[in-house]
């Protein structure tokens, strides 16, 4: 099949149930998200530029969880993962739990044009920032009030979860890249990793199947690989649609667990599927540079 289609980015701002005043503004920030990927990729960048670019957008956006605005752990803290994967040549760079990174997305591209490890956490990661001049940001500055008074009301078991972030993109030359973004689950333990870490779970991108973005219970997407899995459905010539659809439907069969996808397949094509309320998206492709909202 020839591929039919222009560039795509194709972005999310999480799975789950997205509080009332926050709807509009993770629409607003997925919309700038997109734009501005697209601009990089309108100028002949590369797919892995433009989710780098996406999720960048996202974290400096309180409106979401991850970066500046992401959930505090059981002790109060801001621990982050992210992770990255260019569809050329499968390099792959995340980093998990790590403190005081404003754009953990940017370290885990680091990461993985280091070429070495693929995931480093915790001090290691710091280490590592520090000597590619990525640098720390004070104990504060990721923490919002909104973030502070969830955790004190979580205490209380009210518990909401929602707005990882992650963008797919294909560019002009047939290249896919993805990239996934959070701060985990409200209240984790201290030193939790999630799918968001991990590549073929939360991320995963190559150009001979498509690129994949999670969201949702990162233990489930864990155990089932959710990325590479949906992916990997794609090599029948499932629909991207029909694979998004089949793998969240088979990990709701096998855990029932709450989660969300995004994927394109090689051909530019686009797959979501999600089993809770809601999942706010953003899409700009076939050159119509309007960004389309799926909620
Ligand atoms: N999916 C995000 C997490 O579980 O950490």
């Amino acid at each position: 099949m020839a591929r039919s289609f222009g560039p795509v980015i194709f972005v999310h701002g999480g799975a789950g149930n997205v509080a009332p005043d926050l709807v509009e503004l993770r629409r607003a920030g997925l919309r700038s998200a997109v734009a501005n990927a697209w601009q990089l990729l309108a100028a002949g960048g590369c797919a892995v530029e433009a989710v780098e670019q996406a999720v960048k957008t996202l974290e400096d956006d309180p409106a979401f969880n991850a970066g500046r605005g992401a959930c505090l752990n059981r002790d109060g803290e801001i621990e982050l993962d992210a992770s990255i994967m260019d569809g050329r040549n499968l390099a792959a760079g995340a980093i998990g739990a790590v403190k005081r990174i404003a754009n953990p997305v940017t370290l885990a591209r680091a990461v993985m044009e280091a070429g070495g490890p693929v995931l480093l956490v915790s001090e290691g990661a710091r280490q590592f920032a520090a000597a590619v001049g990525i640098k720390e940001c004070g104990a504060d500055a990721l923490v919002t009030e909104r973030q502070r008074a969830r955790w004190a009301s979580l205490w209380e078991g009210n518990v909401e979860r929602a707005g990882t972030v992650g963008a797919v993109a294909i560019d002009r030359s047939g290249h896919v890249a993805a990239a996934t973004s959070t701060g985990g689950l409200p209240l984790k333990m201290p030193g939790r990793v999630g799918d968001s870490a991990l590549i073929g779970c939360g991320t995963y991108a190559d150009d001979r199947l498509g690129a994949a973005s999670c969201t949702g219970d990162g233990e489930a997407i864990i155990k089932l690989a959710l990325a590479k899995s949906a992916l990997e459905f794609l090599q029948t010539g499932e629909d991207p649609m029909e694979a998004a659809r089949r793998a969240v439907g088979e990990l709701t069969v096998r855990t029932g667990a709450q989660v969300g996808i995004i994927l394109l397949d090689r051909y530019g094509r686009i797959g979501v599927a999600r089993n809770t309320a809601q999942m706010i998206c953003a899409c700009i492709r076939n050159d119509n540079t309007d960004p389309e909202l799926f909620d």
